[in-house]
């Protein structure tokens, strides 16, 4: 193992008037990008190596805290600081921990977990304006458990242009996952869930902690298996804009069966249409919530089209659900955020939404015509409609990918395996490779990466 005073020379500029830490910190990144340092390798205590520079041991201790909070070290001082992932070659630059979603230590990992949107191409100016909009309004003292009345006209007009739903009434929601959560709420305890295998497992959890029971339900490359599912649900939760993970499209024969089969059985669809706006190819197929507004329970969320820290989404559903979670609310007080839905409405009063809403379908497609070239360069197989923010790269088993993801770490760049998608056993092997995050740049660097490591595997 190298010892880094022994393979590292950081030159301290005492006439500089930037801080000695931070230029000791700088000089230990810049060792670990350039390849002098490798991850495993074990650093000199912060006494020695202030020793050795012939600094306090302050600023040495400073510039380890420092780099461990970024994640580039780990361990403890006095009992050895470790360097964690550096990348094999110059350029990417390994941090944080993938397997534990640090995802704010993770500097400089090009992260192609799915779940990140693509914050490049938001228009800073009209974020800016809609933040400002939002702050002129006046306070308010009575918080507004369906959500503001300007957000709910915002969303209503929004469904109807970009996802051909005429809805009447709008409630807000903190999130699909929340709303998830509310509605699951109103069911009974041990009541029956259907839940899509693989799938959100975000979703599943919130299912089980509102005290529900999972049914996990087969799905393939035309979504939820509609024949597979058991009769005594309560509900049936799935994506048909585009199957998370798998990205397939709920076929037009299995919606109309699935909302044949909920009036029928007297269960709740609830649908999630997570990145539903975001298509490349054909026209999205008609909302399930236009097919059985009776039964459907439709989840729309701010999360992939601008940011999750805006912390807005919405739920149209038929009146008796409304009230259930209505009256959810009222009894436990919880209710959404405002601040969020001043600025999503905000950003639709001057058609600034329709606006990042083109740009994005245009990065996004560019995008994922980027990755899915790089993967049949090298033949990999892939699934995924030409939709949404992620495609699945197949792998033929669960060891080969457990090495392509750990591989890929030790080059930089933080894959998302298949296995953690799926709430029972996992019956298919891949990752799923998320292309909104990064720059778009970062996202070029890293594809040779995921070629070479799927290749590999
Ligand atoms: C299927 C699915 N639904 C919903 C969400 C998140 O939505 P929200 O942030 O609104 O809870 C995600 C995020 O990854 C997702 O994959």
């Amino acid at each position: 193992m190298a010892h880094v005073s022994a393979e590292v020379s950081v030159v301290l500029d005492r006439a500089s008037g930037v801080p000695l830490a931070v230029q000791l910190a700088d000089g230990l990144r810049r060792a670990a990008t350039s390849g002098a340092l490798r991850a495993g390798d074990r650093l000199p205590s912060s006494r020695a190596l202030a020793a050795e520079l012939g600094v306090s041991r302050t600023v040495t201790a400073a510039a380890f805290d420092q780099l461990l909070a970024e994640g580039w070290v780990a361990g403890r001082r006095g009992s050895g600081t470790y360097v964690t992932t550096v990348p094999a070659g110059a350029g990417a630059v390994a941090s944080g921990d993938p397997a534990t979603g640090d995802r704010a230590s993770a500097m400089s990992t090009v992260d192609l977990r799915p779940g990140t949107p693509c914050i490049e191409v938001v228009d800073r100016a009209a974020w800016r304006r809609a933040w400002r909009a939002a702050a002129d309004e006046t306070p308010q003292a009575a918080p507004c458990p369906v959500g503001l009345p300007a957000f709910r006209a915002a969303v209503v007009e929004h469904l109807l242009r970009h996802r051909g739903l005429p809805a009447a009434d709008v409630l807000a929601t903190a999130g699909s996952t929340s709303a998830v959560a509310e509605l699951a709420a109103t069911f009974p305890p041990g009541a029956r869930i259907g839940v899509e295998e693989p799938g959100y497992q975000r979703a599943v959890q919130a299912v089980l902690t509102a005290g529900a029971r999972v049914v996990p339900v087969p799905v393939d490359d035309g979504g939820l298996i509609v024949d597979a599912l058991p009769s005594g649900l309560a509900a049936v939760y799935c994506t048909p804009a585009n199957q998370y993970p798998l990205g397939g499209r709920l076929s037009a024969e299995r919606r109309v069966a699935l909302v044949d089969r909920a009036r029928r059985e007297r269960f709740l669809v609830v649908e999630d249409d997570y990145d539903g706006e975001l298509r490349y190819d054909v026209a999205p197929l008609p909302l399930l919530a236009a097919l059985g507004p009776d039964v459907v329970a439709h989840l729309g969320t701010a999360s992939k089209l601008l940011t999750p820290t805006l912390g807005v989404g919405w739920l149209v559903a038929p009146p008796a659900v409304r009230a259930a979670v209505r009256d959810h609310r009222d009894r436990t007080g919880l209710r959404p955020s405002p601040a969020g839905q001043r600025v999503f409405a905000a950003l639709t009063a001057h058609g600034d939404l329709a606006r990042h809403l083109r740009r994005l379908r245009h990065e996004l497609g560019a995008r994922r015509a980027a990755v899915v070239a790089a993967l049949d360069a090298v033949g990999v197989r892939w699934r995924g409609d030409e939709a949404g923010a992620h495609v699945v790269a197949e792998l033929p088993d669960a060891a080969a990918e457990a090495v392509a993801v750990a591989a890929a770490a030790g080059r930089g760049v933080a894959l998302d395996g298949l296995a953690r998608h799926f709430a029972g056993p996992a019956t298919a092997a891949g990752v799923v490779l998320g292309y909104a995050g990064p720059p778009r740049a970062e996202l070029e660097r890293a594809l040779p990466v995921v070629a070479d490591v799927l290749v590999a595997g």
